[in-house]
């Protein structure tokens, strides 16, 4: 008996650093070696990349993974892209159950396809299923399927600079009842969207409204996962700046009006003191910002790389610190982060009824955003190998 609860224990500890939920461990988990490709007879046409618009069309095929409470995960299946037929009364319908992740695959110089970072993508959906009690999986199998997915439709994937495959692993809670509950069914499948550059040539800068009567976020919330229903609820405030001149909200949080995000991405915001000393800001992870591989990236290069005049740091700050250093002169920079864009400048921040000016040193562009970008398009790219950031499909 003793020994019998010592390998119980044992396999719970490996499952757990695998990502599975305790409940799962007598079931079948995911497996990426039981694939099975079904390959399509009516290859679609594909765009010149000057047509690519995002998320409008999508690959030859798509990669899916049923689960069930009784059996655990079942057979991976990559088959011609395909519509959905559920139940009206299926959860995902009713009470979000839904989650998703937002990555890219680019493809090299060596017609090699790359994957960036996507150990963070898997860990991160892994965090949003616990959260709303869908099934967890080993995040190392879905990234050999995705793999294998890229390959199938390798052609879809374009050439060139800010050229990439948006891939948007997605998990729903598939149960037919209108009951609240666990949901005993779920489905993971990956669609494929090829997509070109955010900004056609160079960068854009935008325009951003502080928000603070709308919340994106709240302690105890999950605004730290990303499930779909964090975004419905961010349309409207977004139309309302856009009728006031503004493209993005500048999510602020509480009566202090902490900054925490931009749209849907991370910001970080650039100083220079009296002294001459610099600084990087970006909120920290308190619950309220989502956990952006972005976000993570700049963190970390800007940390190695950056010369010794600069601090990069995760703290609170607040739309009133913005305000009064831009009035002295210390806002030099300011953009936000994320997979779509990489990073997006921001020229100006509504609050109050005016407009605060961020200077924007070259071009369209401050100088380090320009750095960070091309610090980050070379890695995705696999023009320099850094970390293992870099994961070539196999
Ligand atoms: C709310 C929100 N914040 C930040 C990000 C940036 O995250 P990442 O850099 O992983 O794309 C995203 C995009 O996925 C997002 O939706």
């Amino acid at each position: 008996m003793q020994i019998f609860k010592q390998i119980l224990n044992t396999t719970c500890r490996k499952s757990l650093m695998k990502g599975q939920n305790i409940n799962n461990i007598r079931k079948m988990s995911l497996d990426s070696t039981k694939l099975e490709i079904t390959k399509t007879t009516t290859p679609k046409e594909k765009l010149p990349n000057d047509q690519l618009i995002f998320g409008k069309t999508f690959t030859d095929h798509m990669l899916e993974i049923e689960w069930t409470q009784e059996n655990g995960w079942g057979v991976p299946k990559i088959s011609p892209y395909h519509n959905f037929s559920f139940d009206p009364s299926t959860v995902v319908f009713h009470y979000a159950f839904e989650l998703f992740e937002g990555m890219k695959a680019y493809r090299d110089t060596n017609n090699q396809i790359r994957t960036f970072r996507s150990d963070k993508n898997m860990i991160r959906m892994n965090q949003s299923a616990e959260r709303i009690a869908l099934p967890t999986f080993d995040g190392e199998e879905l990234m050999k399927l995705i793999d294998k997915f890229l390959i199938t439709d390798e052609s879809f994937v374009p050439q060139g600079a800010g050229y990439s495959l948006y891939l948007r692993p997605t998990l729903i809670g598939t149960t037919a009842s209108l009951g609240v509950g666990t949901p005993d069914k779920a489905l993971l499948y990956v669609i494929a969207s090829p997509v070109g550059p955010y900004y056609g040539t160079g960068f854009k800068p935008v325009s951003l409204e502080a928000t603070d009567y709308a919340v994106r976020a709240w302690p105890g919330g999950v605004g730290n996962r990303k499930l779909g229903a964090n975004y419905a609820p961010c349309i409207l405030p977004q139309l309302e700046a856009a009728q006031r001149g503004y493209q993005q909200n500048l999510w602020l949080f509480g009566d202090e009006g902490y900054v925490t995000e931009v749209g849907t991405m991370n910001v970080f915001f650039a100083f220079k003191d009296s002294e001459g000393k610099k600084e990087l800001v970006t909120a920290p992870l308190d619950g309220t910002i989502l956990e952006g591989v972005t976000r993570d990236s700049i963190l970390q290069l800007c940390k190695e790389r950056l010369p010794s005049e600069w601090t990069v740091v995760e703290r609170k700050f607040t739309i009133h610190e913005i305000e009064e250093r831009a009035a002295k002169g210390e806002l030099i920079e300011a953009f936000g982060a994320g997979t779509a864009a990489v990073v997006s400048p921001i020229e100006r921040i509504g609050w109050k009824g005016k407009d605060i000016s961020v200077p924007i040193t070259a071009g369209d562009a401050g100088e380090l955003t320009t750095q960070v970008a091309e610090w980050i398009r070379k890695i995705q790219y696999g023009e320099e190998e850094y970390k293992n950031w870099s994961r070539v499909a196999k």
